[in-house]
């Protein structure tokens, strides 16, 4: 492109990876970040691991004036919009912060973009968008609809999005639906690190491995699927941060709005993750059944064919992988990017030492 890619959101969990990619394919990048559930360390380890540099912002993306000082400070060709909160739970104790800052945020990014004649943009939308139904594998033609105010937040934005695209013929606009992203980078120096109580699965085997929760509660087991427990579409995180890579360079060929499923196209259950996870990584795991979580669907997981035939990209990354990378990372960094990068080194040393024993 020549040009910058703005990454809004750029130092979270799916955001620093995208950016590690980004770079690795030779992409000029530009981050926007607020830190509200994340830390400038992220993007410090980014930097150590591709040894390039690239401007930060610490802004909020709604203060429309500190994102236009970027767009006239750089020359950017195409962003990609991660910035938002996140929390289902948190979503419907606080459903006006949600509908606040996910909407606002997001418009005055499209108007600051269409001030400034920028008109590629790949938008971080989410499996949860479609509506509970009894097909499980999901085609993106499928009918949409949420059940909290976070999931709403994701499908009004695809809506904004589209209307956009209707009436700009200029613009091409990707609304990547992710499915659940989990893993970290294989190096074990970036990955998730969730603030405050985790609520999805892996950052809660995480805690559990390390004895930090005591016992993991399965939500349910008399679901119809092949063990009982719910079936979803786990995707590695630099897999996912891959799809970005493509879906940008199909943004520079194509107009017009597309949604696209970022997924495996393969199902597996909460077991089959606890299994994996311990079979992997050599751990044991402490868990109970326990009854369903509110708003769960039996099964859902990706049609991964659009991607494939529109961006060329498919996952490549195993489950074993997805466990192995997310137990290196919380391994080397036990408090996550609070560990400081020396801990990341001291694991990495004491690993060659370990290594260089066996040899002999
Ligand atoms: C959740 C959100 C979804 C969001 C996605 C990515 C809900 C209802 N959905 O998806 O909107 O886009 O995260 O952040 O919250 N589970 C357990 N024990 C636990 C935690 C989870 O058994 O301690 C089970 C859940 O019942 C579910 C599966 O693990 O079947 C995955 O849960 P989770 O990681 O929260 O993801 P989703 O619910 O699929």
């Amino acid at each position: 492109m020549g040009k910058m890619v703005l990454l809004t959101g750029g130092a979270g969990y799916i955001g620093s990876h995208t950016c590690l990619e980004l770079l690795n394919a030779g992409f000029d990048v530009v981050v926007a970040d607020n830190y509200s559930n994340s830390s400038p360390e992220a993007l410090r380890r980014v930097r150590a691991l591709t040894c390039r540099n690239f401007p930060v912002y610490e802004i909020d993306v709604s203060c429309r004036a500190a994102l236009e000082e970027i767009f006239k400070k750089h020359e950017i060709g195409a962003v990609i919009h991660f910035a938002g909160l996140k929390a289902v739970g948190e979503s419907m104790e606080k459903p006006l912060a949600y509908y606040r800052n996910n909407l606002d945020s997001t418009l005055s990014l499209l108007e600051c973009m269409k001030a400034q004649g920028v008109n590629k943009l790949v938008f971080s939308s989410s499996a949860t968008v479609y509506a509970d139904s009894e097909v499980e594998k999901k085609t993106e033609d499928l009918p949409t609809g949420c059940i909290n105010p976070y999931g709403w937040t994701k499908y009004m934005i695809e809506q904004i999005l589209r209307d956009v695209a209707a009436v700009e013929p200029d613009w091409s606009v990707a609304l990547l639906r992710y499915f659940n992203p989990v893993g970290a980078h294989e190096s074990g120096c970036i990955g998730e690190d969730p603030s405050g109580i985790p609520n999805n699965l892996m950052p809660r085997v995480l805690q559990n491995a390390r004895g930090l929760l005591p016992v993991l509660g399965v939500f349910g087991d008399d679901y119809p699927t092949h063990d009982g427990t719910c079936v979803r579409d786990y995707i590695h995180v630099v897999d996912l941060a891959k799809g970005h890579v493509a879906a940008l360079e199909y943004l520079k060929k194509h107009r017009g709005c597309e949604a696209i499923n970022l997924g495996t196209g393969v199902g597996y259950s909460v077991l089959d993750i606890l299994n994996s996870f311990e079979r992997a990584n050599g751990v044991s795991l402490n868990y109970e059944i326990q009854g369903r979580r509110p708003g769960d669907a039996a099964a859902c997981y990706a049609d991964p064919g659009k991607a494939a035939a529109l961006l060329g990209w498919k996952a490549e990354k195993s489950l074993d992988d997805m466990c192995r990378d997310a137990w290196r990372w919380q391994c080397y960094n036990p408090e996550g990017y609070a560990s400081g990068i020396e801990a990341w080194y001291k694991a990495q040393d004491t690993e060659s030492e370990e290594k260089d024993l066996e040899e002999k």
